[in-house]
């Protein structure tokens, strides 16, 4: 039975990020982008689609996906685009004056207010067109007003009126060199993370200032801009959610992944690394993807999507590598006991002192240059110490 995931996407950041996630997702199941399989790709071809996706009566794919913003531009340019046949229109909601919440926090939870009724209408509709539903996916920025604002006022209202469904997000945090233009920037933000901490079961931290230091050191682009990092960020969902759309024997629901990285639920938050990148056809300059280069360069602090100041005393709370492609389980054996003699991670003292390991496929459809491909998520002590002030 499929275990369905319902994504929700709020705000300029929500909605930009989706739209690369969804891109990628038709690629990697060989979907068109009017959501019609591509004749390529065959319909029993192991993976699941209907995590993200279910069929139309014509049976065209379309995701299981709500887009909400408080300004039309980004959505507008969605379903003008490319893209445009591929979402539910029923699940698309823009404001009707269109002002945007002016990135103030207050503005964009008040407006939630005013159209919860809409919101449960969209959300309780995509709830029972699943068989068994598994839980809720956020993607927004916790520094404007829609996405932190609106994205706080749907976090509480999916954990009351859904408590037994798992609530993940992905949360893009402000790049903290930069100085922004908003001064409330941390304000949204710390009223954002109180949300996050007592509502969502899972949170993914994404950094803009880290994604702008891997496009600009590995990937070589001068001026990254959201094209860039959100492909980045695209990649990490999608790889994060691989063990799900491609099962294996482990790791293949989404409440099992969150389960084995969060040993106590308070410490939700994680952090991301992924290797070798690869961003609008520029490849990093990594040469040699064995499982063991793959898994060191995931402890790098440079392939993490999160700046943190990490102390001695900081370590990991649980780790959990997906690696993609050819990759031999002996050699994942033999590259875990060279990482524990190098001694390149240090864990709690009152946990299992692992790295734990899930091999999955690549999609068929979507050809690498590389062997092996991997992403770690990680639950560590210093995302303690990641900043929200956003420069100011
Ligand atoms: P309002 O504009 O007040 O209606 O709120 P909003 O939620 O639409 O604002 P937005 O999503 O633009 O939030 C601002 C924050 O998100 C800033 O820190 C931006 O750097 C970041 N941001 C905006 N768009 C993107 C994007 O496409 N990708 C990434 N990674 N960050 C983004």
């Amino acid at each position: 039975m499929p275990r369905e995931i319902i994504t929700l996407q709020t705000g300029q950041c929500g909605n930009q990020v989706g739209e690369v996630f969804w891109q990628q997702l038709c690629a990697e199941h060989g979907i068109s982008a009017d959501g019609i399989l591509e004749p390529f790709a065959v319909e029993a071809a192991g993976d699941r689609k209907d995590v993200f996706f279910y069929q139309a009566d014509d049976e065209h794919y379309i995701p299981r996906a709500i887009l909400v913003d408080l300004e039309p531009r980004v959505i507008n340019g969605i379903i003008t685009g490319k893209y445009a046949n591929l979402y539910n229109p029923e699940n698309i909601y823009v404001a009707k004056d269109g002002g945007g919440a002016g990135n103030n926090w207050a503005h964009g939870y008040e407006q939630g207010s005013y159209l919860a009724e809409t919101f449960y209408d969209m959300v309780d509709r995509e709830a029972d067109g699943s068989d068994s539903l598994e839980g809720f996916m956020l993607l927004h920025s916790i520094a404007g007003g829609t996405g932190s604002g609106l994205g706080s006022f749907f976090l509480e209202q999916l954990n009351d009126r859904y408590p037994k469904k798992l609530i993940q997000t992905y949360s893009v945090f402000p790049n903290s060199e930069k100085t922004s233009d908003v001064v409330v920037q941390p304000y949204n933000s710390l009223l954002s993370l109180k949300r996050l901490t007592q509502n969502a079961d899972s949170v993914v931290v994404v950094d803009n200032g880290a994604l702008d230091n891997i496009a600009t050191n590995k990937l070589h682009i001068r001026t990254p801009t959201f094209v860039h990092t959100n492909q980045l960020v695209s990649t990490v969902m999608s790889t994060s959610t691989t063990t799900l759309r491609y099962p294996g024997y482990m790791n293949n629901d989404l409440v099992g992944l969150v389960a084995s990285l969060i040993p106590t639920p308070k410490c939700h938050y994680l952090m991301t690394s992924y290797t070798p990148f690869v961003a609008q056809g520029v490849e990093a300059s990594v040469r040699k993807t064995s499982v063991l280069d793959v898994m060191r360069r995931l402890l790098q602090s440079d392939n993490m999507m999160v700046k943190t100041a990490p102390t001695k005393q900081s370590c990991y709370i649980s780790a959990l590598n997906i690696i993609q492609g050819e990759a031999d389980p002996t050699e994942v054996h033999k590259s875990l006991l060279r990482i524990r003699e190098r001694r390149l991670a240090q864990f709690i003292p009152w946990g299992p002192a692992s790295i734990q390991v899930a091999l999955t496929q690549k999609s068929p459809y979507v050809q690498t240059a590389h062997k092996v491909s991997g992403l770690m998520l990680a639950n560590h002590t210093s995302i303690t110490t990641v900043s929200i002030l956003g420069g100011i």
